[in-house]
C-alpha cells in the first residue's frame, strides 16, 4: 500500500472574511495551512504529501511548508471539486491509497487518519469519518422559514475529512462525474461504489467562520493575548437625512449627519476594534480624505476593520456598546439591534442606552453619542 495525503487549501475563505485566502490566515503563531500540515506530519504512517494552493499562492505555500519535508504544491481551481482534481493529477506514480483532507480542518487528530487507513486496508474502496448530528434539524425553504417537522437525526451523520480511497477508483470516479460535489465520498458514490463510515472527531471541525478560528486558537493555547479598545463617536442630528443607528434604519426618526451614514454605534465599535489591535482609528482608515467612503454604509467600515484585525492576528471576542441620546428609544429594538450587530461582528455584541438627564448636547437633542468597548483575542 502506497499512501498519499492531498490537502486541499485553495479556497478563498469567503465566510471567514479575510483579505488573504483562508489557508494563509494567522493561527497560533503560524498559518492555518502550517497548523494543518503540522497535524498531518505527526501521523506515524509513511505517506507523500500534495498540497493544493490557491492560484498565485503556490510559492508562499511552498515556502511555508519547506521545513515539512518533501511536499508537492499544485494550483487549485475555482471549486473544491476542481482543486481535488488538481491534487489527484499530481499524485506520485504508484500511489494506491489516497486521503483527501481539508486544510480548513486543521486540528484533525491523527487517530482519524489511522481509522480511515485501517478501513482501506480492510478492503473499503471509500471511507468517510462521520460524527453524530447534535443539533435538532428542520426543513427550511429559501427564505429560511421552517417548513416542516424536525428531521430524525438518529439516522443522520455529519461527514468530515480526511476521506480515504483506493486511488484508482477515486480517479476514475472524478473522470466520470460532471458538476460540483462538496465531498469526495459523494463523487465515489456517484460512480456506483460503496463508502464506509468510521468515527470522526469533534476536533476535526471545519474552520469556516471567525468564531471557528477563535476556537482553534484557543485549542492550540494561543489565546493568551487579549487586547481591549475603547472609543466614543458623536454625530449631530440632521432632519434632512434618514436615521441609521446600530445597523438598523429607523423610519420617521431624525437622521445623523456625517461623512458616511452617521451610524455612531457602528463607528464606535469600529474605532474600538481598531484601537484594540493598535491599528489607529476610523480617521486613519476611512477619513474625509477617502472620498470613496463618502455616504458609505458603516457596515463597509466594519467589514474592512474586521479584515485588518484578522490580518494583524486577532479576532474580536466581545463588544459592549452604549448609546447616549434622548432619541430614538432604543429599548423596543434593542434585541433586534444586538442580534444584527453580533452577526456583523461575529461575536456577542451587547447594546444598552441612556439619556444624559437632559444635560449637554445629547440632553438638548442636538446629537447622539455611542461608547464602545471591544475585547480582541490573539490567534
Ligand atoms: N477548497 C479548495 N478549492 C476551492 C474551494 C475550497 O481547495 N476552490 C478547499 C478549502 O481550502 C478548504 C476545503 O476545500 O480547505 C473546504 O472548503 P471551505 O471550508 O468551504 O473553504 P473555503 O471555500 O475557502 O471557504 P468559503 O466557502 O467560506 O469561501
Ligand atoms: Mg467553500
Amino acid at each position: 500500500m502506497t499512501t498519499a495525503v492531498v490537502i486541499v487549501a485553495a479556497g478563498s475563505g469567503t465566510r471567514l472574511g479575510s483579505n488573504q485566502p483562508k489557508a494563509f490566515v494567522p493561527l497560533a503563531g503560524a498559518t492555518l495551512l502550517e497548523q494543518c500540515a503540522k497535524g498531518v506530519q505527526a501521523w506515524s504512517q509513511p505517506f507523500s504529501l500534495v498540497v493544493v494552493a490557491p492560484p498565485g499562492w503556490e510559492t508562499p505555500a511552498r515556502d511555508l511548508l519547506s521545513h515539512h519535508g518533501d511536499v508537492t504544491v499544485v494550483t487549485g481551481g475555482e471549486t473544491r471539486t476542481d482543486s481535488v482534481r488538481a491534487g489527484l493529477a499530481a499524485l506520485p506514480a504508484g500511489t494506491t491509497t489516497v486521503l483527501i483532507h481539508d486544510a480548513a480542518r486543521a486540528l484533525t487528530p491523527v487517530a482519524v487518519f489511522d481509522r480511515v487507513l485501517n478501513a482501506l486496508t480492510e478492503g473499503a474502496k471509500g471511507v468517510v469519518p462521520q460524527i453524530p448530528v447534535v443539533d435538532t434539524l428542520i426543513s427550511v425553504d429559501r427564505s429560511s422559514m421552517a417548513t416542516g417537522d424536525a428531521v430524525d437525526r438518529s439516522v443522520l451523520g455529519a461527514v468530515q475529512t480526511p476521506q480515504g480511497f483506493q486511488a484508482a477508483a477515486l480517479i476514475a470516479a472524478y473522470d466520470a462525474i460532471d458538476g460540483d460535489f462538496t465531498d469526495d465520498a459523494a463523487v465515489l458514490r456517484a460512480a456506483g461504489h460503496e463508502v464506509v463510515a468510521v468515527d470522526g472527531d469533534a476536533m476535526s471541525f471545519k474552520i469556516t467562520y471567525p468564531a471557528d478560528l477563535q476556537r482553534a486558537a484557543s485549542v492550540l493555547g494561543a489565546t493568551g493575548g487579549q487586547r481591549v479598545g475603547t472609543a466614543v463617536d458623536v454625530h449631530q442630528f440632521d432632519p434632512g437625512v434618514p436615521l441609521t443607528l446600530a445597523g438598523l434604519v429607523w423610519p420617521g426618526e431624525e437622521g445623523l449627519a456625517g461623512h458616511s451614514d452617521g451610524d455612531v454605534v457602528i463607528h464606535a465599535i469600529v474605532d474600538a476594534i481598531l484601537q484594540a489591535a493598535g491599528l489607529g482609528d476610523l480617521g486613519t482608515h476611512f477619513g474625509a480624505n477617502r472620498p470613496e467612503f463618502e455616504g458609505a454604509n458603516s457596515r463597509v467600515f466594519l467589514e474592512h476593520a474586521l479584515t485588518l484585525v484578522r490580518e494583524a492576528g486577532y479576532v474580536v471576542s466581545s463588544v459592549g456598546v452604549q448609546v447616549i441620546a434622548q432619541k430614538p428609544k432604543i429599548g423596543p429594538r434593542r434585541l433586534e439591534a444586538q442580534t444584527l450587530l453580533s452577526e456583523l461582528v461575529g461575536c456577542q455584541v451587547s447594546l444598552s442606552a441612556t439619556t444624559s438627564d437632559g444635560l449637554g448636547f445629547t440632553g438638548r437633542g442636538e446629537g447622539a453619542a455611542a461608547l464602545a468597548t471591544a475585547v480582541l483575542v490573539a490567534i
